[in-house]
């Protein structure tokens, strides 16, 4: 064993997301099964600003596997954002003897990995969110749920827009990514979709609507990402106006986040964390385990950092400088396959209107 890691701590951060307890449940019990101490860091980053923590044994993750939410719970942190919060973050793990930190949670949460690695704290990130949103994976733990929870709500809305003749706009989560949208669009049969990543042919969208009530369809589900703001129920209101189908407008939010983890979500969540702690017994840390093509890898967690903001177009003076000319177009290729894929669907989603 690597005595580099005698304790190490496990948060959570950011929006919750399904699966996030299996994977805690993961890292705990593999790392205890190779002499490893486990901390469970409470509330996120502010439990290293509160020295909020507490051991982790065999049983304290028992009956947790199967449990949305996540019991060491969640925040956003703000004041960890600030250089006096990472400095006290950084001293509460000298002070409690933490040698690393596995983070699981979204792009904020890598963010607070990455400050964190860089002021000398081991750490690995795990992707734990139900968008879907960091560049460097295909995957994060939490995003199947809530795809079945969305598809779920919809069949539902569904059935009553058919007793009724109306159509329902449906607004889901997803912040500024449009995949829980997109896919759930698929394959809950949506009139329309609109995201944030491609432009929205609103008007296209209203033609097809009256096309498909003149060829007899009753049920219209138009799946609307929250990325674009107030808009959904902006076109709730014109489908209305313009179709004449009663249209109504309904908002999942945080329904979607909660709920058991599915099958899928509980797997990654268990391979995720294992491997997590596989790594640090190598004695890797500073990196994030990511899904690419069907299988879990590991990369550089300033890599994935600088990658997840070139996709987002949040690139910085100097992100690039420390990359070679190789690294950065492996961003780009990245960048422009998670472009494509978006754009693969979304014409999957067009053409089965
Ligand atoms: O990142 C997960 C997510 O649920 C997003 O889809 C959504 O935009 C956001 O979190 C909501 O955040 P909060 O729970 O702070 O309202």
């Amino acid at each position: 064993m690597n005595t580099k890691f005698r304790k190490i701590g496990v948060l959570t951060s950011g929006g919750d997301a399904p699966g996030m307890n299996a994977c805690v449940r993961a890292v705990t019990r593999t790392a205890l099964a190779h002499g490893i101490e486990v901390v469970g860091i409470l509330g996120g980053y502010s439990g290293l600003l509160n020295n909020n923590m507490k051991p982790l044994g065999h049983n304290d993750v028992s009956n947790i596997v199967n449990r949305g939410s996540t019991f060491l719970y969640s925040d956003r942190c703000l004041e960890f954002k600030t250089e006096e919060g990472m400095q006290k973050a950084v001293q509460c793990c000298k002070d409690n003897g933490i040698d690393g930190i596995v983070c699981i949670g979204g792009d904020g949460t890598f963010r607070g990995a990455t400050d964190l690695s860089n002021r000398g704290i081991p750490t690995i990130g795990l992707t734990g969110s139900i968008d879907n949103d960091i560049t460097a994976s295909d995957y994060t733990i939490g995003f199947d749920t809530a795809m079945n929870t969305v598809c779920e709500m919809i069949d539902r809305l569904r059935d009553t827009c058919e007793s009724h003749a109306r159509c329902n706009v449906v607004e889901v989560m997803g912040r500024d990514c449009g995949e829980i949208a997109l896919r759930t669009g698929i394959a809950c049969g949506a009139v329309a979709v609109a995201i944030p990543e491609l432009p929205f042919d609103e008007a296209a969208a209203i033609a097809k609507i009256k096309e498909l009530k003149a060829g007899g369809k009753r049920n219209m589900i138009v799946i609307v990402s929250e990325g674009l703001g107030k808009y959904s129920e902006e076109l709730a209101k014109k489908i209305d106006a313009e179709t004449g189908i009663e249209t109504k407008f309904a908002r999942l939010a945080h329904v979607v986040r909660g709920g058991n983890p599915t099958l899928r979500d509980r797997l990654t969540a268990a391979e995720m964390g294992t491997m997590a702690v596989k790594l640090m017994l190598e004695g890797k840390s500073n990196l994030v385990v990511v899904e690419r093509n069907g299988e879990l890898v590991s990369c550089d967690i300033n890599y994935s950092h600088i990658v997840d903001r070139m996709y987002k177009n949040k690139l910085k003076e100097g992100d690039l400088d420390p990359y070679s000319e190789e690294e950065i177009a492996s961003m780009k290729e990245l960048c422009a396959y998670r472009k494509s894929e978006i754009e693969r669907l979304y014409k999957i989603a067009a053409d089965l209107a």
